[in-house]
């Protein structure tokens, strides 16, 4: 039988890592975090003051940056070029400019290519913004997650303080609202709802409501 597909894409910011993971455990799939692997690469361009409109530049990035997630009990170990950088690549300058990286053509032909193969023989939870439309179309179970953004900017805020991050919710809910227009205007797959996803509004449900909801479209497609 063919593996077993599943996307989970939506804005930023709406818990989709969480449900994915938690999704992945109950069905012992394999979570995969796309959003790490643009993160990864923003983190080599920042530090290494890449100008990404320059294209020879970009595509000696993409010959050089190797991006590796290891799956850890309940997090995703991500390496660049063997470095440890989990911690690194959730803080505000990797979020400030993923957008803008992610946004380039070449750096989304290759991290759909990697993707794609990572999904090609397992059953995986594959979470971002274009799984549905773009890396795996013919998923068998696609959702769109949303959700009110102050209430995003809020869950994230708390988790960033706890981290030590000195942010205000203000900052948080602009830099999320950024990434979103710039995430659904881009030209290259942009951040859409595909046709056959089902969506899921999860301002106001807890962590264990979303993670019924989605296992309950699961089970009704075996
Ligand atoms: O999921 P996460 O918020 O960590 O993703 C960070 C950024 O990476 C997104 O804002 C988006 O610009 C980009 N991304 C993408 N396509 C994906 C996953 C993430 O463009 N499949």
């Amino acid at each position: 039988p063919k593996n077993f597909i599943i996307a989970i894409d939506g804005y930023s910011s709406c818990g989709k890592s969480t449900i994915a993971k938690a999704l992945a455990k109950r069905l012992n799939f394999i979570y995969i975090d796309s959003g790490a692997m643009y993160r990864a690469i923003t983190l080599y361009f920042l530090r290494n003051n890449i100008d990404w409109h320059d294209h020879d530049a970009v595509m000696n990035v993409l010959h050089q940056v190797h991006v590796e997630l290891h799956l850890e009990d309940d997090y995703t170990q991500v390496l660049l070029n063997d470095e440890d950088v989990s911690e690194e690549i959730r803080l505000m300058p990797v979020s400030q400019n993923v957008s803008k990286v992610s946004a380039i053509k070449e750096v989304r032909k290759a991290m759909v290519k990697l993707q794609q193969k990572m999904g090609k023989t397992k059953n995986i939870v594959m979470d971002g913004r274009d799984i549905g439309t773009t890396v795996f179309p013919d998923a068998q179970l696609k959702v769109f997650m949303t959700a009110e953004p102050l209430i995003r900017a809020e869950r994230r805020y708390k988790e960033l303080k706890a981290k030590g991050e000195e942010i205000s919710v203000r900052e948080v809910l602009d830099n999320l609202k950024e990434r979103d227009y710039e995430d659904t205007t881009r030209e290259e797959s942009p951040l859409r709802k595909a046709d056959d996803a089902v969506i899921l509004d999860n301002s106001h449900m807890t962590p264990e409501q979303q993670l019924e909801f989605v296992a309950k479209l699961y089970k009704n497609l075996l």
